[in-house]
Formats: C-alpha cells, structure tokens, sequence
C-alpha cells in the first residue's frame, strides 16, 4: 500500500492524508479507551462497527439538511472526510440523566430531565476536558457567539432527529457528544458536524430493557461491548450479515 501522510492521531481514530487537497481519510481503531485513557482496550471489531453507524448516522443527517464533514465510506475501517478546523468543543447533549451529569447534580440515572440539555466541554486533555460555559467559549475565543448559535441549533437537531430515529428501533437516546469544525468554501465559512456519532460517543439504552448499548459497557466492565455496538448497527438495518444477506434499512420494533 501507498504510504499515506499521517496528519493526526487520536485514542480510537487516525486521520491520514485525503487523495485530494480538503480532504482526510478518517481511519476508526479498535482502541478502546475511558477516563482520559487511564483505562485501555483493544476490542476486535469496534472500529468497524463504529465506521458503519457512524457513516449511516451522517448520511441520515446530511438528508435533512444537516452539514456533516462526511463524504463517503472507503473500506471497512475508512471514510473519507473533508478537512475541517475542529472547535475546540465537546458538546454533549442530554435527554435523561446519566454519567457524570447524575453524578454532578447527585441525580439517580435515568431520571427523564424536564428538557434536553446541552453542555460544552473544553477540548483539552491536560485540563480532563473542563466543563465551560459560553461566556469562557465567546471570551477566550474558542468559538464566536454566531458559531455558538449554529452550534446549538445543529445539536438540538441531531438530538431531534436521532432520538426518533432510535426509539424507531427500540433504542433510547440518553445523551451524545457530538464535535463541529469550521469549513471554507472560497471565502464563507459554514460550521459542519465533524468527527463521528456512534456508540463510543452516545449512551444507548434498549426502551425495554434498559440493557446498556454503547461505551458504558467498557466504562463499567459489563462485557459484550462489541455484541452491543453490533446489536445497535442490526437494529439499524446495517449489517450485511443479516438473514436473506440483504440489507434492510432500520428494523423497526413495535
Ligand atoms: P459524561 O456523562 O461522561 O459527561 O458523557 C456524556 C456523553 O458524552 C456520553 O454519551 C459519552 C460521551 N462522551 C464522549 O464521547 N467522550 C468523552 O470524552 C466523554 C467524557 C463523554
Ligand atoms: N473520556 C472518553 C470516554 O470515556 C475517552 C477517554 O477519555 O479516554 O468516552
């Protein structure tokens, strides 16, 4: 194989050089980490997983309009992007109370929050990605308050649209983080979803059960972490080794 530019490396995904100028090929690992990296795994298929749902994910969402880096899937673990300059935001959306919001506020996880919330972390691995508000955001610059804008009615839309598309299959959306980039065409420049959506970055609850879908798995030592992000892609309607070999599209549960 061609050896290709390594522009930047993160703890589950790589970025390498596109094959043309704007873009990147985002490779997803199996690496699998938690509480700043103090806890390591290689979990054999995640990566693969993760490149399928969240290539589903954006597509679904560049379908109703929302702005995604996402171009196309290029292999099992590859998908070419464009360029963006990532903000330097996590920005975590919440519908029920769980993770360290439970444990903040000492709310019993799984208590349905009266609105959804949205939080920003600051992106800064030595600082264990602080909690910030606007005012820290706008003064310091990280993002401008017309960014901040675009940046929550795009959240507040993903959180919209995904947590229908998941309670259509039996899922419930507890929260997400999700990250923007800033993207220039000639002289504009548009804010666009970056990075990726899938269960490394979304608590997955099964409406009925409650059984935990995505990273709290690994988090938490509950096992099968890879059977639950495989479980979330059947459902989704996207593994090719369903009955019949066809791929269906969202199985919808009753
Ligand atoms: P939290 O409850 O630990 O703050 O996590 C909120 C959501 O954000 C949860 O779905 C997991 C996701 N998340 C990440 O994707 N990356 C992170 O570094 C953290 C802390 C959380
Ligand atoms: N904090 C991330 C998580 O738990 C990963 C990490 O910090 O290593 O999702």
């Amino acid at each position: 194989m061609k050896s290709r530019r390594l522009v930047y490396e993160g703890k589950a995904k790589i970025l390498y050089e596109g094959p043309e100028p704007g873009t990147l090929v985002q490779y997803f690992k199996d690496d699998t980490t938690a509480f700043d990296a103090t806890k390591k795994a290689v979990l054999e298929g995640k990566g693969v997983l993760n490149n399928r749902i969240s290539e589903y994910i954006m597509q679904r969402l560049a379908e109703i309009g929302v702005p995604t880096h996402f171009i196309r899937r290029l292999n099992m673990r590859e998908q070419l992007i464009r360029e963006v300059e990532i903000i330097p935001l996590e920005v975590v959306v919440r519908n029920i109370a769980a993770g360290s919001l439970a444990k903040r506020l000492g709310l019993e996880e799984g208590f349905q929050l009266p609105r959804s919330i949205i939080e920003f972390y600051y992106k800064n691995d030595s600082l264990h990605d602080p909690l910030v508000t606007e005012e820290h955001i706008t003064a310091f610059n990280w993002a401008t308050p017309q960014e901040m804008d675009d940046i929550i009615a795009l959240a507040v839309r993903v959180n919209d649209f995904l947590s229908g598309l998941f309670l259509g299959i039996g899922i419930k959306l507890v929260d997400f983080k999700v990250e923007f980039g800033r993207l220039w065409e000639n002289d504009m420049m548009r804010v666009v979803l970056a990075d990726e959506i899938s269960p490394d970055s979304c608590r997955l609850w099964d409406a009925k059960t409650g059984e935990k879908l995505d990273k709290d798995r690994f988090r938490r030592d509950l096992g099968g972490v890879t059977e639950a992000y495989a479980e979330v892609a059947r459902r989704l309607g996207i593994l090719n080794d369903q009955p019949g070999g066809e791929r269906k599209g969202p199985v919808l549960v009753k």
